[in-house]
């Protein structure tokens, strides 16, 4: 199995962008070169390319638009992202939800641009139907759990189990992540037992008063 995925979405905390982004990402890159783990992360937009510049971590966006470079304004753009740096971006976020029609669109553009995709889903139904769309990864996130600080790996182990049944019996060659309250290395640990392949998480991270220590944990029984 390929190393697992540790991806940090910094979201719109005031601790996960500007200098504290970077806080985060030195400590990622350097727990990431010492250990057999891949560590990616999602800052804001305005960090995509900084990001790009100083650091070799995959670097996601948060959201991306289903449109092609054209007359469109205050969109966010698959292409310019790449250019900016974007190795990959999130999609259908419980955050920044899209309708179906719109998933596909923004899969689709993050496709020809080159990204690594990742559509967020927050059922098992959604988890099965999304991966039809082939992305390289669904994260299955229940959304009541999504900064809740309980971990869906304790509070709800059966969606993640059921999602990554659905999502393999449809396209084993696509990867499962799971979040909603991820913090420590058992929950970590938990999720990977449960098929996963890796965890997608914010708050345990971006929040914490130590962030190196919360990650050093969450990379510790992997
Ligand atoms: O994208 C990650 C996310 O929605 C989970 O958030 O704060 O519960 O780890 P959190």
């Amino acid at each position: 199995m390929a190393a697992p995925f540790i991806l940090i979405n910094l979201k719109s905390y005031a601790e996960g962008f500007g200098y504290n982004a970077q806080k985060i990402a030195q400590v990622a890159e350097k727990i990431a070169h010492e250990n057999d783990v891949r560590i990616g992360i999602a800052p804001g937009y305005m960090d995509i390319h900084p990001f790009h510049v100083h650091y070799s971590l995959p670097v996601f966006a948060q959201h991306v638009d289903g449109v092609t470079p054209g007359a469109h304004t205050g969109h966010i753009v698959a292409d310019a992202l790449k250019a900016a740096g974007a190795t990959g971006t999130l999609i259908n976020h419980s955050e920044r939800r899209l309708t179906l029609a719109d998933i596909e669109a923004a899969h689709r553009s993050a496709r020809n641009a080159g990204l690594e995709t990742v559509i967020c889903t927050n059922n098992v139904a959604t988890s099965g139907a999304a991966t039809f769309f082939e992305p390289d990864y669904i994260a299955i996130e229940p959304p009541e759990l999504i900064g809740s600080g309980i971990s869906v790996s304790k509070a709800d182990p059966g969606i993640i189990e059921k999602s990554v049944e659905a999502v393999h019996s449809v396209n084993a060659g696509v990867k499962v992540l799971t979040g909603a309250g991820i913090s420590t290395g058992e929950c970590v640990r938990t999720a990977l037992d449960l098929g996963t392949d890796g965890v997608l998480l914010a708050s345990g991270v971006v929040k914490a008063a130590d962030p190196e220590a919360v990650l050093r944990d969450l990379i510790s029984k992997i």
